[in-house]
């Protein structure tokens, strides 16, 4: 099969829940082939099956930590669908523990995710070059990464995400030559699976977080990427999707902190 430009091909990790999943199906609403990741073959049959469009959905399983995984990815985007136009670095893990307490072996894990997103990336670059019409990538990053925040120490998945998001900013310059964009997003707290090994006192220190008083929804960061993978004149932005954290910092403290009352007499 041969390269249709025309036809958006989207190849996405992580993608059986969660976010990734509500990416896949932004794409799939606007008419592209995506191609779904995950390491677990049975999530992403489930999720295949929940999106339709079977004509328009591939599914592949790998552990992108692993770099061997980068071109069996990429090969199924071209065998199934002809190339690829976009891929998502997407698939992620969390914890929260003081910084003292994580293991070598743990920090070691959450850095496989930053080359696993290297070598992706790289694989997904080369075709990009073969077919000669661009690409886009986009990351899922943290605003985590952008701004520390009082109460939440994950910094072990957050060092992660900062290699994830200077590396986005790099490779735009690189690769404009080519037209090829990298974006990355940066969310603020989406309820997903991600949290699942999080106790309710963790769970309860991230809820009042965000300025705009709720959290964001697996759609808020999917409308994200997709203006980002579209966007032909956008490169090398991270952008915060987080209800204000960003703008406005943390929303426990401003709403909080008591020498922002206004004075009594
Ligand atoms: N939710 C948030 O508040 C939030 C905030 C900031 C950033 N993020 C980022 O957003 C991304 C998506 O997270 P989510 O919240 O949607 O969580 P999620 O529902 O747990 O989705 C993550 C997906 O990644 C897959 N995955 C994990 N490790 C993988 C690996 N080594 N290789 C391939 N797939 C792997 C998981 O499936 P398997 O276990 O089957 O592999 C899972 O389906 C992550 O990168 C996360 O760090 C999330």
């Amino acid at each position: 099969m041969t390269h249709n430009p025309d036809t958006q091909t989207a190849l996405i990790t992580g993608a059986a829940t969660g976010i990734g999943y509500a990416v896949a199906q932004a794409f799939l609403n606007q008419g592209a082939n995506v191609v779904l990741n995950g390491r677990t073959e049975s999530k992403l049959q489930h999720a295949a099956k929940q999106l339709g469009h079977p004509d328009r959905v591939a599914t592949i399983a790998g552990d992108i930590t692993q770099a061997a995984t980068a071109d069996k990815l990429v090969n199924t985007a071209v065998q199934r669908f002809g190339g690829i136009d976009v891929l998502i670095n997407n698939a992620g893990i969390f914890s929260m523990k003081p910084f003292t307490d994580y293991t070598v072996d743990e920090v070691d894990s959450f850095l496989g995710y930053v080359r696993g997103t290297f070598v992706l990336s790289q694989s997904a670059v080369r075709r990009f070059r073969e077919q000669g019409n661009g690409g886009s990538i986009v990351n899922i990053s943290t605003i985590l990464a952008l701004n520390g925040v009082a109460g939440i120490t994950s910094s072990a998945p957050i060092v992660a995400k900062g290699g994830i998001t200077a590396m986005t900013k790099n490779l735009s310059a690189e690769l404009a030559e080519d037209n090829i964009r990298i974006n990355a997003v940066a969310p603020g707290i989406v309820p997903t699976p991600l949290y699942g090994d999080l106790t309710d006192e963790q769970l309860n220190a991230l809820h009042d977080l965000q300025p705009l008083g709720r959290y964001g929804t697996p759609k808020d960061i999917a409308d994200a990427v997709l203006y980002l993978a579209n966007a032909q004149w956008v490169t090398g932005v991270i952008l915060p999707v987080d209800g204000g954290v960003d703008a406005g910092g943390d929303g426990t403290t401003r709403r909080k902190t008591p020498e922002l009352e206004p004075a009594t007499a």
